[in-house]
């Protein structure tokens, strides 16, 4: 899918060369021509939101062109969301109809959702599919997007087309079939975006340069698969003052269980284990193409998790990078395991406020469905930051508690920690509990995406991989650089 070109120009919508214009429609308000208004009085054209109906008309510059009325509910209502739900209703149909330019009159404030929804909702994976001559959308698709209008802000326009492009590079990652999304395979594409800016470092280390540092806790993970592991680590330096940000994403690029054998079905979705670490690897590149004034650690542990006769056994003990130590009761709880080591090293790098993003735990999904992420916090006014950033983004989360209570289910029998206490209870906290003894006092918000990473219930999204969080982490970043 070639890139569209996005553009924001402040010339009247109705002047535009695009091939279609969309025309907003807001319950009780009138449109200004009659021709469009008569749609109205018929009842085609709706104020809901996702409601597209489609007219035609002569073009300024001769011929004929489409119009799209696109419903966007009651204006008092209107917010990001439904720009971005409008937008990806409106794309689907602009692509139905074979148009190659696209051109929204924005209503004040909804440019870069607009710009959001229509990317979002575009993405396709078809890397790997031979071309279909037959295929009847096998069309070459949308080629610009314009965002016209009085009150459209360019910078607006440009941050909303980064922050998609990023969700749907993040998309491809997670579609990636594992046997080529190999844990090198994401050093090499942190390695890519490294190149790309001057402000970014790239540091990876192998299996034995993590087992030199101590990281036991991930060298187990990783002891079991003949795939090298990788802790990729990104450094962007943006020039500020602020606090210095850690970013941790779990990328496991294949979770077997390891010797604690899932099961087979929908074991092909465990390909999608890495999606925290995908979000995170192509935040940064947004943020630094962005260029956005923050210090950010980006950390993403990676490896397969794989059972063999190197592997970790259940009720093996191993010491993490801070000295404590786990009994690894359950080896498909490979996850924190992965991540103690790498929030000790975000620590180390000298993180000051650290979010971690992972597919943690199956229990997430029974709790909050594919709609929130579990969001769990040891400091209120960082999970007040976060929780802002992930409702600006529409990725939005829920806050489950902490408490020593339940600290003491994860404490071992043989050694410190247990990596997954017996028993079904809150097991999405205990997974929690368990990271939160790697951050010590740090700033610290754990966002749990096993539900929303590949199935979220979004109108904006198609197909599974959703990249869920990539924009949260920019928006954060953006937030950060303004000092909220
Ligand atoms: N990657 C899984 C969590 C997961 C499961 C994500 C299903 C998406 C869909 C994680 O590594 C895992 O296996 N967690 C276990 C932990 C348990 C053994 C304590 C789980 O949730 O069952
Ligand atoms: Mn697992
Ligand atoms: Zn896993």
């Amino acid at each position: 899918m070639p890139p569209i070109n996005v553009s924001a120009v402040s010339s009247a919508p109705a002047q535009t060369a695009a091939d279609t214009r969309v025309v907003p429609l807001f319950e009780g308000e009138p449109l200004a021509e009659a021709e469009l208004q008569a749609l109205v009085d018929l009842g085609e054209a709706r104020a809901g939101v996702g409601k597209v109906a489609v007219d035609h008309e002569d073009a300024p510059g001769g011929g004929r062109r489409r119009v799209l009325i696109a419903g966007l509910g009651k204006r008092h209502e209107v917010g990001a969301e439904a720009a971005r739900e409008a937008a990806a209703a409106v794309a689907a149909r602009a692509r139905d109809l074979r148009a190659v330019s696209l051109s929204w009159d924005a209503p004040e404030g909804l440019d870069a959702p607009i710009v959001e929804g229509t990317l979002l909702r575009l993405y396709r994976f078809d890397r790997f599919k031979s071309k279909d001559e037959e295929a009847d959308d096998d069309n070459d698709g949308l080629e610009s997007l314009e965002i016209a209008g009085a009150g459209v802000d360019a910078v607006r326009v440009e941050r909303g087309r980064v922050s998609a492009t990023a969700q749907n590079a993040a998309r491809d990652l997670q579609n990636t079939p594992a046997n080529v999304a190999t844990p090198s395979f994401l050093a090499a594409r942190a390695e890519q975006i490294a190149a790309e800016h001057a402000a970014l470092e790239v540091e990876v280390l192998d299996r034995e340069a993590i087992a030199t540092r101590g990281m036991g806790a991930f060298a187990a993970v990783a002891q079991g698969t003949y795939e090298e592991p990788r802790l990729i680590v990104l450094r962007y330096t943006g020039g500020s003052n602020g606090p210095h940000l850690g970013f941790v994403g779990k990328a496991v690029t294949f979770d077997t269980g390891g010797i604690s054998l899932k099961p087979g079905a929908k074991l092909a979705e465990m390909k999608f284990d890495m999606s925290g670490g995908a979000a995170v690897l192509e935040a940064v590149n947004a943020i630094a193409a962005l260029g956005l004034p923050v210090t950010i650690t980006a950390v993403v542990p990676s490896t397969e998790n794989m059972p063999s006769g190197r592997s970790v056994k259940p009720g093996d003990i191993v010491t993490a990078m801070n000295g404590k130590t786990i009994e690894v009761n359950n080896t498909d709880a490979e996850g924190r395991l992965i991540l103690a080591d790498a929030l000790c090293y975000a620590r180390e790098q000298g993180a000051e406020r650290i979010v971690d993003l992972a597919t943690l735990t199956g229990a997430i999904i029974v709790a909050l469905g594919s709609t929130h992420a579990g969001l769990f916090s040891n400091d209120d006014d960082w999970f007040a930051a976060v929780d802002a950033a992930a409702t600006s983004s529409g990725e939005i989360g829920w806050r489950l508690p902490l408490h020593k209570e339940y600290r003491k289910l994860v404490k071992g029998r043989y050694a410190d920690l247990d990596n997954a206490p017996e028993g079904r209870k809150a097991s999405s906290i205990t997974a929690a509990e368990f990271l939160h003894a790697f951050v010590g006092e740090v700033p610290w918000v754990h966002i749990d995406i096993a539900g929303t990473a590949w199935d979220l219930d979004r109108p904006y999204i198609s197909g599974k991989a959703a990249g869920f969080g990539t924009r949260l982490l920019i928006e954060l970043a953006g937030q950060s650089a303004v000092g909220v």
